[in-house]
């Protein structure tokens, strides 16, 4: 069966120091109380993703929250795929809508960098989403599937196996308007469908899809509560470790 995973994207926050005692803190929450559902990934920024995997004890997983599209080489300021394994991580988020938006990637650049990803024996976690307007035109389906089948559905079934995708709509990024159930369960569902039509349901029965978007302690359980929602992708309320951690809880 499919795993509950919720992942914390600290995006661009948090001191070496700051990100340390983060991390700290929400081991400690979590080695309280284990959390006896899910599991638990956290996206601090590249710098800190080496001293901070020193520090874990394990149960927690690492993501950087982004890579380079090529292997290695004359690309300053990049960061390979192979640099953040060997920092010791095991995710990366892939194709967050800031990435999209602010640096201009496109599906053929995401999915070279899922091809690194792949290579280097991390695991993706995939993210696609609409803009309000794409809602509102009634585009959401399409753009979400154009994202998928361009960027990702180019694997293999034994590479996609363990992917992880994480539905964002940019209208709820940041903003305080969350997706309502009904809106997240429909989306989650579609994506279910797409990932079945793709690669048969027993490997979309298993594949976790994430809910991100002004997810919070106070509407986390029910996201969660529905059959297609399998988790979060939270960013404001990760940076604090009571309320990711409350999150956590929220199955
Ligand atoms: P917020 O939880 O701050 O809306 O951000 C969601 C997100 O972008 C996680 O990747």
């Amino acid at each position: 069966m499919r795993k509950n995973i919720v992942a914390g994207n600290w995006k661009m926050n948090k001191t070496l120091d700051e990100g340390i005692a983060l991390a700290g803190e929400i081991q400690k929450l979590l080695k309280n109380n284990p959390p006896e559902d899910s599991g638990v990934i956290i996206a601090p920024p590249f710098i800190h993703i080496a001293k901070i995997a020193g520090l874990l004890d394990g149960n927690i997983g690492i993501a950087a929250q982004n890579c380079a599209s090529e292997p290695a080489g004359a690309y300053t300021g990049e960061v390979s795929a192979a640099m953040i394994r060997s920092a010791g991580a095991g995710y990366v988020i892939i194709g967050h809508s800031e990435r999209r938006h602010y640096y201009g990637e496109d599906n053929p650049i995401l999915k070279k960098k899922i091809e690194m990803v792949l290579e280097n024996n991390l695991i993706p976690i995939y993210c696609c989403g609409e803009i309000l307007e794409e809602r509102n035109n009634k585009d959401h389906f399409n753009v979400v599937k154009n994202q998928l089948n361009d960027a990702l559905f180019f694997l293999s079934p034994e590479e996609f196996t363990g992917v992880i995708v994480a539905y964002e709509p940019v209208w709820a990024i940041g903003t305080g308007v969350t997706a309502t159930p009904e809106q997240a369960q429909e989306m989650h569902a579609y994506i279910r469908g797409l990932i079945a039509d793709r690669y048969g349901s027993e490997i979309a029965g298993n594949t976790s899809i994430l809910y991100g978007g002004s997810c919070k302690p106070d509407n986390a359980a029910e996201l969660f509560a529905n059959p297609d929602v399998d988790g979060g992708l939270i960013g404001g309320a990760s940076l604090n470790a009571e309320d990711f951690t409350a999150i956590i809880r929220a199955f």
